[in-house]
């Protein structure tokens, strides 16, 4: 049986417990994408309130493939000496932590560039009809080299990994997804429709060693879970580490769920990824999870390896230590004010009450 405390081999590093934090976009950068004292302080905090592994939000691998102009990047080096600042502030206290990498694909953010997708289709963005871009072979080749040279300016910030944003239609996921329907080498069969994020993850093994982390967000569920797995199956046997479960652009409506368990079936997703991936990589599963009831609840009985948290986190930098060791926290509203996106600021009224000193959000 683990613990919330029980260390965990993660690729060939040693986590020292968990609990995670799950990717959560501050939209807080310039057009220039760079990390500044802001985010060091933001990630630094939930470190030192003892998370094990940190996944910093969605970083850009090409400026025109940003879900929001504020988002930060990795698509040139001079990002490089902000993300190593933040490595710095997290590592000392123990923390693994990992930038997620991420191009938009079909949720690209329009002053950012155009949408694009693996298939030329109308895509409903902000709601309009816009037509995407299908991409070209040449351009496909391009974007997975944009992905390997931002795991490797990552690698040169300190950073333990990296994480592929392999979900919420991003471009990972719509290779992936029904969205696809290309008929080269990139769509058709699972294994067709996961070579994109199969090269960049070979790649990115190549270029980073061994003992660089790689984790992928992936989908549970796109179109369907037995397809899901096939991917992940894809995304393992390419060199991936680590699979951290999420949704992607398939509705979720079609995904039955026993309501009296105490996760929803979001985080069923990824006990499902658990019991699939056991004793080849660990799984960790997200969404919902807002007490430390829940965490020891689907640790404890053994459904996953690691627990992902966003909104508790953000709505307490703390709130790993309740887990660890039962002290008093400040729940989320699950108001969904920190999601409110580029155009809006945000108070997280949770965290506004407990009105701590080192409030950053
Ligand atoms: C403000 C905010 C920003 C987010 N940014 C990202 C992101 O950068 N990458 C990502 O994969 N998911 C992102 N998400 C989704 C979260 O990682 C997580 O999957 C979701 O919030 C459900 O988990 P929770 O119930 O613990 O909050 C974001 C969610 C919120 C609320």
């Amino acid at each position: 049986m683990s613990t919330a405390d029980t260390e965990i081999k993660i690729g060939k590093r040693i986590c020292k417990n968990r609990i995670t934090m799950a990717p959560t976009v501050k939209f807080n950068a310039g057009e220039d994408g760079i990390v500044t004292d802001f985010f060091v302080k933001h990630y630094e905090l939930r470190a030192k309130h003892g998370v094990g592994f940190i996944c910093v939000e969605a970083t850009a691998v090409a400026p025109e493939g940003r879900l929001a102009p504020s988002q930060i990047g990795l698509w040139n080096d001079e990002q490089i000496e902000g993300h190593r600042r933040l490595v710095d502030a997290c590592h000392a206290f123990g923390t693994i932590i990992v930038p997620q990498i991420h191009f938009g694909g079909l949720s690209t953010h329009p002053k950012c560039g155009r949408l694009t997708s693996p298939t030329s289709v109308k895509w409903n963005l902000f709601g309009n009809e816009v037509d995407a871009h299908e991409l070209t072979f040449a351009e496909i080749k391009e974007i997975e080299g944009r992905f390997i040279d931002a795991a490797v300016r990552a690698q040169k910030a300190g950073y333990d990994g990296v994480q592929l944003h392999g979900c919420h239609s991003y471009l990972i996921n719509d290779f992936a997804s029904a969205v696809n329907k290309r008929t080269d080498e990139y769509g058709g069969s699972t294994e067709n429709r996961a070579r994109f994020g199969c090269n960049i993850i070979s790649g990115i093994r190549k270029a980073c060693g061994d003992d660089f982390i790689i984790s992928v967000r992936t989908t549970g569920c796109d179109p369907t879970v037995e397809e899901s797995l096939g991917i992940a199956e894809c995304y393992v046997k390419a060199g991936c580490d680590y699979l951290q479960v999420s949704t992607g652009i398939q509705d979720i409506d079609f995904i039955e769920h026993d309501d009296s368990l105490p996760y929803n079936k979001i985080a069923a997703l990824g006990v499902k990824f658990h019991d699939h991936f056991k004793g080849i990589v660990p799984v960790s599963l997200v969404n919902g999870i807002r007490t430390p009831e829940q965490v020891h609840y689907v640790l404890e009985n053994d459904l996953i390896d690691t627990v992902d948290l966003a909104c508790g986190l953000l709505a307490d930098p703390a709130f790993s230590e309740a887990i660890l060791n039962g002290t008093p926290y400040e729940k989320c509203y699950s108001c969904k004010t920190c999601g409110w996106g580029p155009d809006h600021a945000h108070i997280c009224p949770a965290l506004a009450k407990r009105g701590d000193e080192e409030w950053v959000w």
